[in-house]
């Protein structure tokens, strides 16, 4: 997979991709991620990328020009599966999204700033809007590095035990079981006998078990299929 991320503040987006899961990934070429900064494209000697809203009020908009520049270089390279647009108003990244991702060659993440993109951006090239939750950021930069690890984390080889991923939460659209390791006595707070008991199937049932309790007490939502 190859991921390009389109920003004004590539440095704020580095990081998660230096470290951990994602730093993995990147090493065993598993996946390639660029950054690419919007000033490059930037209009006049100052690099302009945003300007006054049309209409007035308040913020600066980002301009349709050095995205389109910026979009037209990639693609002159390669075809894109997906261009995505974060966006607090885009669809609520989920699981099933996340999944669904991970199976693409290619993808785009333009980042947005300020009052957000030109309409026309997202009417022209954006194929997908996420948002990473029902709260403004000041960027879409760490919503992208959200993103890149809910979809980078799924792909075969990036998690060495891949049953691991396949047992998170939401993967079957119920929370987790509790889990515990040593020591099995904590002063006096133990682990369930069950769990020591080496019974597969049984172990099994009750971590279904507890799942489903977990879900309908705290997610009650997540239950419309059960
Ligand atoms: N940009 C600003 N807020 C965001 C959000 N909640 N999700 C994705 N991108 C954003």
């Amino acid at each position: 997979m190859r991921i390009d991320i389109i920003t004004v503040l590539p440095e704020l987006i580095k990081s998660p991709f230096e470290a951990s899961i994602l730093k993995r990934a990147v090493d065993k070429g598993i996946v390639e991620v660029h950054m690419h900064d919007l000033r490059r494209y930037g209009l006049n000697k100052y690099n302009q990328i945003d300007d006054y809203q049309y209409g007035g009020g308040a913020g600066m908009v980002m301009m349709i020009e050095p995205i389109d520049k910026m979009i037209a270089e990639l693609k002159s390279e390669r075809d894109y599966d997906e261009v995505i647009y974060m966006t607090p108003d885009g669809v609520t990244l989920n699981q099933r999204m996340a999944n669904h991702l991970s199976i693409k060659g290619n993808l785009i993440i333009l980042c947005g700033h300020y009052k957000g993109v030109d309409q026309r951006v997202r009417d022209l090239y954006v194929t997908k809007e996420i948002s990473i939750g029902d709260y403004v950021l000041s960027g879409g930069e760490l919503g992208a590095a959200v993103l890149c690890d809910a979809i980078i984390r799924l792909i075969p080889g990036v998690i060495s035990d891949e049953t691991s991923a396949l047992t998170d939460s939401f993967q079957d659209d119920l929370l987790a079981p509790p889990v515990y390791t040593r020591p099995a006595d904590y002063k006096g707070t133990t682990v369930p006998e069950i769990l020591l008991s080496g019974n597969l199937p049984a172990i099994d049932k009750w971590r279904e078990e507890q799942a489903y309790e977990r879900t309908k007490s705290r997610r009650p939502d997540l239950l419309t299929d059960y």
